[in-house]
């Protein structure tokens, strides 16, 4: 287990640098590849933890995929391609490979097993495994199938009309990739909007999606065809310099090549409503958008953040977090009950972690309180395997008395292996 020491900023932040691959569209671009037909080629892949474990997954279910630093080619042959696997489909730390293969996986005439790390062991599956049996597929796992290992054999699976209880993009997914195999049209209702990667990527890859406002239709028996992805940078990996060059005085950063999907981009929102200095310099739109950010140091205050923009910016809360601790005045982050059920309970582990710090923050039932202005201090600080707690906490570091030690910091390679390089990068004078 990684202990690192960490030491406050000597100066500004200054530079520039490209922002890794995005999580999601990685995950995304590997599952579509390999159910698609013919040779899928991938840029910019994620070559993280979470992203590797799909690949490793999909090639035990007989895909071939090659992967040399961040180009990936899966030579896809379709839904009927893939083949019952012989071992274990291990995910490891990633929910996301976890939900959307259960879809995947669900309108598949054979046996498979799921399962994962110790904090994937402690995740919901119901919310995927409800809606899954509810289409025909059989599944069971511990706890009757809330959590893993899960266990399927998939069956002929008919389309259902599917309002969703959580405002999930990766239960969402999971339904998509079920419907695609289903007989009749299936339709996801979302209470609230969330990322919408798979809805691209399915156009992207030839196939029909109707989406009309909050209801999502897709019709079963669809033949996907390869595409070639270039992934965009990873906003929730950018968001980590974003708040660093926020806080520590006279930065000035650039981060180029940052995806700017209006459903990820709630972080955007926020620091701008707290008086942060950002702007994009450079856009451009294609199947999803992307830019270079500019972000410069400034004087912050406090917000409140809930309702529609939380699932815009589930992931950054963490981050959005200690920008709080830094503001002038309370923040109050509500509606994010979700943050329960991420890769730890980030609920308590941001606010036991940041107090360790000498932050001024409280937990609520559906999210937390910070009083901003408390000076930060140094302390021995556990990422407790979450790979966001540890980037928050090293960005902590730059401007706390005295130097953080931060134990578990090997999850940070969960999602942004060359994050400590990039940190140094900007903050070596
Ligand atoms: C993801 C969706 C989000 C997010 C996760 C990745 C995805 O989870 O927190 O990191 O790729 O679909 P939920 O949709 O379950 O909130």
């Amino acid at each position: 287990m990684d202990r690192k020491q960490l030491k406050r900023a000597s100066g500004p932040l200054t530079g520039e640098i490209a922002i890794p691959g995005d999580k999601s569209i990685s995950h995304r671009s590997v599952m579509f590849g390999a159910i698609a037909e013919g040779k899928t080629t991938v840029t910019n892949f994620l070559m993280g933890e979470d992203c590797l474990s799909t690949i490793s997954c999909f090639q035990k279910l007989g895909v071939s995929i090659q992967h040399d630093n961040e180009k990936v080619i899966i030579e896809g042959k379709g839904l009927d391609g893939l083949q019952e696997p012989m071992e274990l489909l291990d995910v490891g730390n990633s929910g996301t490979t976890i939900r959307l293969m259960s879809g995947i996986l669900a309108g598949r005439d054979f046996h498979s097993t799921l399962a994962g790390d110790s904090s994937i062991a402690k995740r919901p599956m119901t919310r995927v495994v409800g809606p899954l049996r509810e289409m025909g597929a059989k599944i069971d796992g511990r706890s009757n199938g809330e959590f893993t290992p899960i266990s399927i054999r998939g069956n002929s699976l008919k389309a259902i009309s599917y309002k969703l209880p959580v405002a999930s993009a990766q239960v969402k997914s999971s339904i998509l990739f079920a419907g695609l195999q289903a007989e009749g049209t299936t339709t996801v209702i979302e209470p609230v909007s969330t990322r919408d990667h798979t809805e691209r990527m399915i156009k992207r890859f030839g196939g029909n999606i109707n989406v009309d406002g909050k209801s999502i239709h897709i019709t079963g028996g669809q033949r996907l065809t390869a595409a070639d992805i270039h992934v965009p940078g990873d906003i929730s990996s950018a968001a980590f310099f974003l708040v660093a060059a926020s806080i520590v005085p006279d930065s000035s950063v650039i981060l180029k090549n940052v995806g700017l999907n209006p459903t990820r981009t709630g972080i955007m929102d926020v620091l701008t409503n707290m008086g942060a200095n950002v702007s994009i310099l450079d856009s451009n739109d294609e199947f999803e958008p992307t830019g270079d950010l500019r972000i410069e140091a400034s004087t912050l205050k406090g917000t409140t953040i809930d309702g529609e923009i939380i699932p815009r910016l589930i992931d950054e809360i963490p981050i959005i977090a200690l920008l709080a601790t830094q503001a002038e005045g309370t923040t109050i982050i509500k509606d994010a009950e979700e943050l329960k059920v991420k890769e730890t309970n980030r609920i308590d582990t941001v606010v036991n972690e940041l107090k360790k710090l000498g932050a001024n923050i409280e937990a609520t039932e559906d999210g937390m309180i910070i009083h901003g202005g408390a000076p930060l201090k140094g302390a021995v600080v556990d990422s407790h395997g979450d790979h966001r707690i540890g980037m928050m906490l090293a960005v902590a570091s730059l401007v706390t008395d005295g130097a953080v030690i931060l134990e578990n910091a090997e999850a940070i390679a969960v999602s942004y292996p060359s994050f400590f390089e990039h940190m140094e990068s900007l903050t070596k004078q």
